[in-house]
């Protein structure tokens, strides 16, 4: 992929916030990349809007126009390939991919999810945290593969669940550092220093720093 400029296709379903992430880390000059075309399955989701905000080329492809699942990823794939793109990011994109997808697309999709993976795939992963019990929990951003939420890890972020929290407020506190890590990986992606070695991801240039968080604190 190299030090270019990285073609986008964001495929979303919801309000955008990543999506929003993603454009303004871009116009920021801090990301080398460039969204072609973002894609939502929902005709009224936010996002679409936010992109339209942005000059950003926003579609909405009715799922229930396909007969099949893979008619409907077709026709995404289609185009994102009409537009060059070069890496699919997920940002709150509510459907599962299937292999077809995968396969098409593969090692060049993304996916942001809210815990700290392999803990709490699925739906309401911040729910499913606070529930647990867990005193620390996060984000993760990997590629995408058949199993779901399981694909190779690119970078990660911790944050302490208080005993009061909700999953409204754990998820806001999750939300904050999604909005940090998802641009962070497209740009690790973009200068090229992304790579996958069986189920890890290898980045270069990485520092070796010595540390650890506790919840609580240590010090009480
Ligand atoms: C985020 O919590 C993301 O981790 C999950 O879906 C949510 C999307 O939020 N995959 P937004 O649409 O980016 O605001």
């Amino acid at each position: 992929m190299g030090s270019k400029i990285i073609k986008l296709g964001v495929l979303v379903s919801g309000r955008g916030s990543n999506l929003q992430a993603i454009i303004d880390s871009i116009e920021a000059g801090k990301i080398p990349a460039m969204i072609e075309v973002v894609i939502s399955d929902k005709e009224n989701a936010y996002a679409l809007t936010r992109a339209r905000n942005h000059g950003v080329p926003a579609i909405f492809i009715d799922p229930r126009k396909f007969p099949r699942k893979e008619d409907f990823e077709k026709a995404i794939g289609d185009e994102l390939e009409a537009r060059g793109v070069e890496l699919v990011c997920l940002a709150g994109f509510m459907r599962i991919l299937s292999p077809y997808f995968v396969n098409r697309f593969r090692n060049r999709i993304i996916n942001i999810h809210p815990a700290i993976l392999p803990s709490f795939p699925g739906l309401h992963a911040q729910g499913q945290a606070v529930e647990y019990g867990v005193k620390i929990a996060g984000c993760t951003v990997h590629f995408v593969t058949e199993e779901v939420d399981a694909g190779p890890i690119i970078i990660q972020a911790a944050v302490p669940v208080y005993d009061d929290d909700t999953e409204e407020t754990l998820s806001a506190r999750i939300l904050e550092y999604e909005h940090k890590i998802y641009p962070m990986a497209i740009k690790l992606i973009a200068e090229g220093r992304v790579r996958i070695e069986g189920r890890k991801v290898i980045i270069d240039g990485v520092k070796k720093e010595r540390w650890a968080v506790t919840n609580p604190p240590l010090e009480i």
